[in-house]
């Protein structure tokens, strides 16, 4: 392990009838408050409503700004940052998945920045304040409902980076499984797929022993593995989104990073295909995770053979630990195949005239990943194994 310091200021409720504390919650922190949302399901569920009543009972003033879009775009977060500014908001609500969240990040931090919030996201500038905010989890995947990051996306300059900040971890967020009920199949694989790529991107890191960690990851892995199957059957299944809401968010929280440097680099490699192709971030990790893998493993192929055996299953008995390692890689994607998850960029339409400019959004910060660092040539590599 390596030396580590570890604050978590979200306070997490969790559970059946969750969205009442509210009531306590919004108090602490104003009552002008900017309601952030997305596309619409909100309001085919029901939800809207829900938070309506509740805002109301408090008798808060209320804004809105709908139509977040997934992968969420800067035009967005400007739209959110003017309304904050014009109508002296102290206190912002994302209801919504990740991409809400996100943007709602954006928007906290830009209402109390007199530049432009892109400076921020591309970490040229750095705030000292921003807006306080809580969010309604409606969507297991992200995490951000308890972390400081954001990914946010320049649709001008097919930009898409990640940014964090201590000043944007939620207040509150609130977790009722039954608000994920009505995901609809292909987006609560997708969400699957992104809380195993985490666990994934802290499990291999070069920080030494971590056998504590090692154990939390392969224990929400054996878990989410084990349910999803069970809960693409079931959408409306109560204990099995509890399980996956609850997984998403110990995969993303910082528990799992704690002493060790995870590696990024596939996160990295897919914002550079959604910037361009603005396709689901999960499915892009799907597609790149195993064969990222594939190409790292001679890194060090202990940490491959570990995740084979004890979440694959895979028999080590008179076996090299490559034959085993590979057993595993292809345990997984046989996984992600298996609940609906694509496996190739054509599935996308995104073909090697892409792989260029790709490449390039990628490498724009230079050579990156903490458990092998990447070259150009290495990203070429991954991206011409997934077309
Ligand atoms: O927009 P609406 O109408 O709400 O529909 C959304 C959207 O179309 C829908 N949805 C959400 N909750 C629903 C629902 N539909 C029915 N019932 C519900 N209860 O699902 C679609 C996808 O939503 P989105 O928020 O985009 O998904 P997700 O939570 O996967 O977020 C993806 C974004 O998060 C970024 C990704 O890059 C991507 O931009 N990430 C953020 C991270 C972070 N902040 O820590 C880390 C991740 O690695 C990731 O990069
Ligand atoms: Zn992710």
């Amino acid at each position: 392990m390596i030396p580590f310091a570890y604050h978590n200021p979200t306070r997490l409720l969790f559970g059946k009838g969750t969205l009442e504390h509210l009531q306590t919650q919004i108090p602490l922190y104003g009552s002008n408050v900017l309601l952030v949302y997305g596309g619409g399901s909100i309001k085919r569920n029901g939800l809207y409503d829900q938070v309506m009543a509740q805002l109301d009972k408090l008798g808060v003033k209320v804004h809105e700004v709908s139509g977040v879009e997934p992968n969420p775009r800067l035009t967005t977060v400007q739209r959110g940052i003017d309304v904050c500014k014009q109508e002296g908001i102290d206190f912002i609500l994302a209801v919504g998945g990740g991409s809400v969240i996100d943007c709602v990040k954006a928007i906290a931090i830009g209402a109390k920045f007199e530049g432009n919030v892109w400076d921020i996201i591309t970490r040229k500038a750095s705030a000292d304040q921003a807006l306080p905010f809580g969010t309604v989890l409606t969507l297991a995947a992200t995490g951000s409902e308890m972390n400081s990051g954001s990914v946010i996306t320049n649709w001008e300059t097919k930009e898409k980076y990640g940014w964090g900040s201590p000043l944007v971890f939620p207040r509150f967020s609130i977790l009722d499984p039954q608000y994920t009920f009505t995901v609809p199949k292909d987006q609560t694989v997708y969400g699957m797929v992104d809380i195993m790529s985490h666990v994934f991107e802290q499990y291999f890191h070069q920080s030494g022993q971590s056998p504590v960690q090692d154990g939390f990851c392969e224990t929400i892995l054996r878990t989410v593995i084990e349910t999803a199957p069970k809960l693409i059957d079931q959408l409306d299944h109560y204990e099995y989104r509890e399980t996956i809401l609850y997984s998403g968010t110990m995969a993303l929280n910082g528990i799992l990073a704690m002493g060790t440097r995870g590696d990024w680099a596939t996160h990295n490699i897919e914002h550079a295909v959604s910037a361009v192709h603005d396709i689901p971030h999960g499915g892009g990790l799907a597609i790149l995770f195993p064969h990222w893998m594939r190409h790292v493993m001679d890194t060090d192929l202990s940490r491959f053979v570990q995740l084979a055996v004890r979440v694959f299953g895979v028999n080590p008995d008179n076996r090299s630990d490559r034959e085993v390692a590979l057993e595993g890689i292809k345990a997984l994607r046989s996984f992600w195949t298996s609940i609906g998850a694509p496996s190739r960029l054509s599935d996308y339409g995104i073909g090697e005239e892409s792989i260029e400019l790709m490449t390039d959004k990628a490498m724009v910060n230079g050579p990156f990943g903490n458990f092998k660092k990447l070259q150009r040539e290495d990203v070429v590599q991954i991206y011409r194994d997934s077309l």
